[in-house]
């Protein structure tokens, strides 16, 4: 090691502790921009449908249905097989083999077999053609025992049909020959393989020391985990120079994939599998719904596929179906719909087909839905639209009827002016100002595009362009589950156990219109309606598409449970520092921050710590906004 003396000014910063590092100005964009997710999307998986049961018939049969229903001209392009497909890993060439029972077209003359056939029937079919993986050497099937019947088969050897150890080859077989242009990766075999996996334990598969620990992320490897899902990005980018793929990271929310996956791949799972349950539902809405700044044009929150269709969001509850498809919708989920769509009724079939509401999710800007309000009853979340309207859901979590009402002030409209809006729902337009009253009905969904006059006439809150914003750094340093997620009961689990604990590392990141842990904006008592949250040693990203100007009003949030910490707040355009504030501390008023812009493209919004500060110090960037 060089002795401290030799090392450049920068080392020195790097090697200094956590509260200094990672908050570097870099002057360039730094989330994912690689692959085929400009918008999130959309699609149909095998799993929720079929789940190990699939077959070829199966997935032409849905794929057929989506073109001819017109679900494929309204983006519903990728048809992607999940866990079941694989028989085993023939040896001593580690070529991967594809069950031919169930997929017949993949038997080729040279006795190998090859998905081939089946991606040229849908390619041929206007579509797109997703296939499915694990980072560690053994599936999910075979990690949790289930789905026996379609499980790999062989010698040990054989049986390990994951990535680990085969990335380079396995991803050029699925992308180069086969033709896939999509591949989700599930953690499995990193996850439950370790000792005392009964099959492990009786040598039926081998030991994987886990590098995750789902319960605890202090027993989780993340940098090896992130190391491993690199690898594979690195593989599709090599096997796929036109950039014709899509890398869905599937995690569950373990291993702090949170801070990460926006810099490895397009969509990333939030929480452990939805099921069709409302519960399981809520769940899963809740794992993304606070995570705005998060998810950005090439990298989305992903809170797992669609149940549109079934168990609770059946043909017999379409108020349901459609609360669970316009919250996705919002949210910018992938839309993968994950139903036999052989026996949709044509009412399923007008949910997932609204153009409407898919126009939500598929918006240019990419901006997900904000928290506006937000109670365990009642919330309602706000997507600024490319267009600069809005689109608003107001959301009824309970089964009894709410009364609800929604204010200009929700959607940044000015309230002495008339706001316009539309139901994406039944297609009525209505208006009102200042504020409207409604009655959601249980479980009930209102869902409007709106139009008002904007508060902010001459530009835009970074809280309202959350697809703009990349939170490099968010400044957790301790990792805490996140306690604000609904927990349902899992119903493979019943009531056995002891019921669900707070999971998703990452509580306390960045938030729009909000403090890291949920308190409303303010400073020195001075409330912000507009901000971002976010913890000190903290770097935002910002794409600059033409604003002139950025203002803020800065200051340590009133949150803060460390009043010692003095925190100062730098604006950087292109790298450069164009602005900073004094040394802030705890109960000084805010104080005003701008800058010029002359054609900058990226801004930093960094905030630092006077020093290491044993509590996390959470600060507000106020009315933070780009501006002609
Ligand atoms: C995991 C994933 C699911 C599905 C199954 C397949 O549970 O989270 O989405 O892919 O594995 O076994």
């Amino acid at each position: 090691m060089k002795p401290l003396g030799t090392l450049p000014f920068a080392a020195l910063l790097f090697a200094s502790p956590a509260w200094a590092g990672g908050v570097e100005a870099g002057g360039t964009w730094t989330a994912y921009d690689k692959g085929q997710a400009e918008l999130p999307p959309m699609g149909w998986n095998s799993w929720n449908a079929f789940y190990h049961d699939v077959d070829e018939e199966k997935v032409l049969a849905s794929a057929q249905i989506i073109v001819d229903n017109g679900l494929a001209a309204k983006g519903y392009r990728y048809i992607n097989i999940d866990d079941g497909w694989w028989l085993r890993r023939s040896q001593p060439d580690g070529r991967m083999v594809i069950r031919t029972a169930t997929f017949p077209s993949a038997v080729a003359e040279s006795g190998r077999t090859s998905f081939r056939p089946l991606t040229d029937r849908l390619h041929a079919m206007g579509l797109k053609a997703g296939i499915y993986s694990d980072i560690g050497r053994n599936s999910c099937g075979q990690t949790f025992g289930h789905g026996a019947a379609n499980n790999p088969a062989g010698t040990r050897e054989e049986r390990e049909v994951g990535l680990f150890g085969h990335i380079d080859e396995d991803i050029a077989l699925y992308f180069e020959d086969w033709g896939f242009d999509y591949i989700k990766v599930d953690g499995c075999g990193i996850r439950g393989m370790g000792v005392d996996n009964p099959n492990v334990a009786a040598g039926t598969y081998r030991e994987f020391e886990p590098l995750i620990d789902f319960d605890s992320i202090a027993r989780t490897k993340v940098s090896e985990v992130r190391a491993l899902y690199q690898k594979v990005a690195e593989a599709l980018e090599r096997s796929n120079p036109d950039g014709d793929f899509i890398f869905s990271i599937c995690l569950w929310g373990a291993a702090d994939v949170r801070s990460w996956a926006h810099e490895v791949g397009n969509i990333s799972r939030t929480s452990e599998d939805i099921g069709p349950q409302w519960g399981r539902m809520l769940h899963n809405l809740d794992s993304a719904a606070r995570r705005a700044l998060y998810a950005q044009p090439g990298s989305w929150n992903d809170p797992d596929m669609l149940f549109v269709g079934t168990g609770d969001f059946d043909r017999d509850h379409l108020v349901e179906a459609r609360s669970h498809f316009s919250l996705w919708a919002m949210l910018n989920a992938p839309l993968i719909i994950g139903y036999d769509l052989r026996k949709a009724t044509p009412e399923l079939m007008a949910i997932l087909g609204n153009e409407r509401v898919i126009g939500l999710n598929q918006d240019p800007a990419g901006n997900q839905a904000v928290l506006a309000f937000d109670t365990d009853d009642l919330q309602i979340y706000v997507k600024t639209l490319a267009d600069g309207s809005k689109a608003v859901a107001l959301f009824n979590r309970t089964a009894a009827p709410l009364d609800a009402t929604l204010t200009a002030a929700h959607l940044k409209f000015a309230e002495d002016a008339s706001v316009r809006m539309v139901d994406l729902w039944s297609g009525a337009s209505s208006s009102f100002t200042r504020e409207h009253a409604l009655v959601l009905g249980p479980r009930e969904t209102r869902l409007f595009r709106t139009s008002g006059t904007r508060q902010l006439a001459d530009g835009l809150y970074l809280s309202e362009m959350p697809g703009s914003v990349n939170v490099a750094e968010d400044g957790i340093v301790h990792l805490e589950a996140d306690p604000s997620i609904h927990r349902a009961e899992i119903a493979w689990q019943g009531t056995r156990g002891g019921g669900e604990p707070p999971r998703y590392a990452g509580w306390g990141g960045a938030r729009a219109d909000r403090a890291p842990y949920g308190q409303h904006l303010r400073i020195a008592g001075q409330p912000f309606a507009s901000g971002i949250g976010i913890l000190a040693n903290s770097r935002l990203e910002v794409r600059n598409t033409g604003f002139g100007r950025f203002a803020s009003e800065v200051g340590v949030d009133d949150s803060a449970t460390d009043a010692s910490q003095r925190v100062r707040f730098e604006l950087y355009g292109d790298g450069k520092l164009v602005a900073q504030s004094d040394w802030l501390a705890f109960g000084r008023q805010a104080q005003p921050l701008h800058a010029e812009l002359r054609g900058q493209t990226i801004l930093e919004l960094v905030v630092r710590t006077a020093g290491p500060s044993e509590r996390p110090v959470p600060v507000v960037w106020g009315n933070a906004a780009l501006l002609r």
